[in-house]
């Protein structure tokens, strides 16, 4: 078995889930209104996008490891995947916010409008980010 196709789909199986967490959460919130749910839906959105992150710079990892260089992109890929790191560390910010600030029930319902919203805009940059790569 080819370990450097083994990493990359075990790392796109952590990512593909962590895409799911960040916006399924966020879309479950939207509707679960209960406090304790919402908390758990903060929690599961949190650690999806720093999975997210991680599993996204472990790409770049493994690209280093096999062949001693980053992937070698330019122009629109770049411009994707600039979106997508900075959706992960807003999403990461606004999570986290959900979890830890005091919010009026207005703020923090708007803040998950927003973490949906980046969520989308991230899964969007991924498909330009596939295909102009
Ligand atoms: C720091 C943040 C991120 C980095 C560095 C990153 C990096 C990457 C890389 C290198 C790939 C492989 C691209 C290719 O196939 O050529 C990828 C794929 C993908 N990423 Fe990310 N990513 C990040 C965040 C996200 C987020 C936040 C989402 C979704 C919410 C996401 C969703 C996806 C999806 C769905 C794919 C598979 C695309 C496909 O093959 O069709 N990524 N990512």
């Amino acid at each position: 078995m080819d370990s450097q196709n083994l990493a990359y789909s075990i790392t796109q199986i952590v990512h593909n889930f962590g895409a799911v967490a960040v916006v399924g959460g966020a879309a479950c919130a939207l509707a679960w209104r209960d406090t304790d749910v919402q908390r758990r839906l903060a929690w599961l959105v949190l650690i999806g996008w720093l999975t997210q992150a991680a599993s996204g710079a472990t790409f770049g990892a493994i690209s280093f490891y096999y062949y001693a260089k980053l992937p070698d992109i330019h122009g629109i890929a770049v411009g994707a995947l600039v979106i997508k790191v900075l959706c992960a560390a807003l999403g990461f910010t606004l999570a986290a916010r959900q979890l830890f600030a005091q919010l009026a029930e207005a703020s923090r319902r708007y803040t998950w409008f927003a973490l949906c919203g980046l969520g989308a805009l991230a899964l969007s940059s991924a498909a330009v980010l596939r295909w102009f790569s």
